[in-house]
C-alpha cells in the first residue's frame, strides 16, 4: 500500500498473473483508419497468441475523450463535447467489433472510474511534491496536445503536423521530470529490451540523455477536461490524462485484487509518434507512483500514402470498413472473411519496423497471392481431391511418417513461436506463409492425383495435417477463416491449446473430414 499524507493506493493480493496487453486509447477527433486499426490489430493478434497459449489475457483498448482538440471539433459541430465524444466511442467499437477484435475493457476518459484516478493520481503527486506551481509560456501544437521550444519548431510550425501552434502563458501545475532522468537512464540500462525495436529505444535513450525539462500538466484555458480537485480552474493535461487510463481501466485504487493480477502490463502497442510519452514521461509518472514498469513498449511505424503518414489531417485516410466492403464486392466473400484477410494483410503488409506504403491494389493483391493462391488453393485442391474420390476420413498413413515432412514443418513452428516471444507478429506469418508454400509444394512432388492408393493416402494425410497446423498457427490472424478449417477437420474449438496442439503428427486417421466447403478465399473478379 502506498501512503502519502491523505491517498491511500489499494494494492490487493496477487495471487495469479495475467497477460496485460494495451494499445494507445484513440483521439475521438475522427473515425477509426487504417492507421489506427494497424495499433489494434497488432494488440488483438498478440493478445489470441497469448490466450490460445493458455495464458490468462485480458486486452484494453479505449478512447481518449478530452482537450482542446476534441473541444474544437465539436464546437464546429454545435454539439456538447459528451455528445461528439459517445458518437465516436461508439464507432470505434462497432469497428472493432467487425474487425474481430476481442477486447476485454474498453476505457473512455470520460467514465467516472477514470476521472476519479486521475484526480487522486494528481493530488497525490501534488502533495508528494513531484508537482508544483508555475507559470508556463511557450509554444503548444493542439493537434498532437504537445509542448514545444522555439528550437523544436520547423518554421514556426509543429514539426509533426506542420501545422500552427499556439503561444501559451498560463499559471500551470509542473510534473518534475528533470528528477527522473538518471533514474530513467538507468532503467533503460537495466533493460535492454525494455523499448523494442532497439532503433526506437536508442532514440528514447538519446532524447532523455539530452536532459529533461520539467512539463506542464495542467492547462486554465481548456475546460474539456478533467478538473483538479484543489484548483477547478485548471484542467489535468490531456497526455497524464490518457495515460493514466492503463491504471483507472484495470481497478487502481478500486478492485486490489484485479490490479494486483494485472499490474504490470507485460506489453504495450505503441506508434513512434507517441514514444516520448510512453518511453519517458509515463515510466517516469510510474516511478513517481512507486509503480512497476511495463515489461516492454512495442513501437511500430507508419503507414504512408504516397509517402505522407496516412492521417486524418493529412486527408488521406482508408476506412477499413470500406476496404472489407470493397473486397467483399470483389470476391462475394462474407464481410467476415473479408476482415480477416485486412487483419492479414496490415500484419503482413504493415509497418511493423519500416514505414510503409498503402494502397489499394496492394491489399487485393496480398489476398490473390497468399490467401487464395497459397492457403486457399491448397485447401481446394486437397479437399476437391478426396470429394473426387470419396474419402471423407483422414486416410491412414499406414505407419509411414515422414520425418523430413516433421522435421521442416517442426522448424516453422519453433520459429512462430520464437518470433511471438520477440515481438514480432510479422515475422511469425512469414513463417506460416513459409509452411504453405512448403506444402504445396510437397502436393506437387507427391502427386497424389496420380499416385497408387497407399502413397496417395499417405501424402493426403501428411497435407491434412499440415492443413490442420497452419490453422491453428493462424488463428490469432486469421480467426474466423482459421475455425471454418479447424471445424471441418472436426475440430472442437472450445479446448484448442495451440501450446499443445503445435507439434507434428497430431491429426487423427479417420477422423471425418467436412469437405463441401466452398472455396473460401475466391480470387477476385
Ligand atoms: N490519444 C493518443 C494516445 C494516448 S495513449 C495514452 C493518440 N491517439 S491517436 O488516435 O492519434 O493514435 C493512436 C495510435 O494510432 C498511435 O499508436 C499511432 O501511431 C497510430 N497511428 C495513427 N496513424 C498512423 C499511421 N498512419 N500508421 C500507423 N499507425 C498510426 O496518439
Amino acid at each position: 500500500m502506498v501512503h502519502s499524507g491523505v491517498i491511500y493506493f489499494i494494492i490487493g493480493n496477487r495471487d495469479r498473473v495475467m497477460f496485460y496487453i494495451t494499445t494507445p486509447i484513440y483521439y475521438v477527433n475522427a473515425r477509426p483508419h487504417l492507421g489506427t486499426t494497424y495499433t489494434t490489430v497488432i494488440a488483438d493478434v498478440m493478445s489470441r497468441y497469448h490466450r490460445l497459449m493458455g495464458e490468462d489475457t485480458f486486452f484494453l483498448t479505449g478512447t481518449d475523450e478530452h482537450g482542446i482538440n476534441i473541444q474544437r471539433v465539436a464546437e464546429n459541430k454545435n454539439i456538447t463535447p459528451q455528445q461528439h465524444c459517445d458518437e465516436l466511442a461508439s464507432a470505434f467499437q462497432e469497428t472493432w467489433k467487425k474487425l474481430h477484435i476481442q477486447y476485454d475493457g474498453f476505457i473512455r476518459t470520460s467514465e467516472n472510474r477514470h476521472i476519479e484516478v486521475v484526480q487522486q493520481v494528481f493530488d497525490y503527486l501534488f502533495k508528494k511534491g513531484v508537482l508544483y506551481k508555475g507559470v508556463y509560456n511557450g509554444w503548444y501544437c493542439p493537434r498532437c496536445e504537445s509542448y514545444y521550444n522555439l528550437e523544436e519548431l520547423e518554421e514556426d510550425n509543429c514539426p509533426i503536423h506542420k501545422s500552427k501552434v499556439d503561444y501559451l502563458e498560463e499559471e500551470t501545475y509542473f510534473f518534475s521530470w528533470s528528477n527522473y532522468q538518471e533514474k530513467l537512464l538507468e532503467y533503460y540500462a537495466d533493460r535492454p529490451h525494455f523499448v523494442v525495436p532497439e532503433n526506437r529505444y536508442r532514440e528514447i535513450i538519446s532524447f532523455v540523455e539530452r536532459g529533461l525539462k520539467d512539463i506542464s500538466v495542467s492547462r486554465t484555458s481548456v475546460s474539456w477536461g478533467i478538473p483538479v480537485v484543489s484548483t477547478p480552474e485548471h484542467t489535468v493535461y490531456v497526455w497524464l490524462d490518457a495515460l493514466l487510463n492503463y491504471l483507472s481501466a484495470v481497478g487502481f485504487n478500486s478492485d486490489g485484487n484485479l490490479f494486483s493480477t494485472l499490474w504490470p502490463p507485460k506489453v504495450q502497442v505503441i506508434g513512434k509518434d507517441i514514444l516520448r510519452q510512453h518511453a519517458a514521461f509515463w515510466p517516469a509518472v510510474l516511478m513517481a507512483l512507486e509503480l512497476p514498469l511495463p515489461d516492454h513498449l512495442m513501437v511500430h511505424e507508419f503507414f504512408l500514402v504516397t509517402g505522407s503518414k496516412m492521417s486524418k489531417s493529412g486527408g488521406n485516410v482508408f476506412d477499413p470498413l470500406v476496404l472489407i466492403d470493397e473486397l467483399s464486392k470483389l470476391t462475394g466473400v462474407d464481410p467476415k472473411i473479408s476482415a480477416d484477410a485486412l487483419r492479414y494483410f496490415l500484419i503482413k503488409d504493415g509497418p511493423e519496423k519500416n514505414d510503409s506504403d498503402f494502397s489499394f491494389d496492394s491489399f487485393i493483391n496480398r489476398f490473390k497471392v497468399d490467401l487464395a493462391n497459397d492457403w486457399g488453393n491448397l485447401i481446394n485442391r486437397t479437399f476437391g481431391l478426396m470429394l473426387r474420390l470419396g474419402l471423407t476420413r483422414v486416410p491412414n498413413p499406414d505407419g509411414l511418417y515422414d520425418s523430413e515432412f516433421k522435421t521442416e514443418v517442426q522448424k516453422y513452428i519453433k520459429l512462430y513461436h520464437q518470433s511471438f516471444a520477440q515481438l514480432s507478429p510479422k515475422e511469425a506469418l512469414n513463417q506460416i506463409s513459409i509452411t504453405l508454400k512448403f506444402l504445396n509444394s510437397y502436393i506437387d512432388t507427391h502427386r497424389p492425383w496420380s499416385a497408387e492408393v497407399k502413397e496417395r493416402d499417405n501424402c493426403l494425410y501428411h497435407i491434412l495435417e499440415g492443413i490442420r497446423i497452419v490453422s491453428l498457427l493462424m488463428l490469432p490472424f486469421m480467426p474466423v477463416s482459421s475455425e471454418i478449417i479447424l471445424r471441418s477437420l472436426s475440430y472442437h474449438m472450445d479446448t484448442i491449446d495451440l501450446k499443445t496442439e503445435t507439434s507434428v503428427y497430431k491429426i487423427i486417421p479417420d477422423t471425418p473430414i467436412f469437405l463441401n466447403l466452398p472455396p473460401i478465399f475466391p480470387r477476385p473478379k
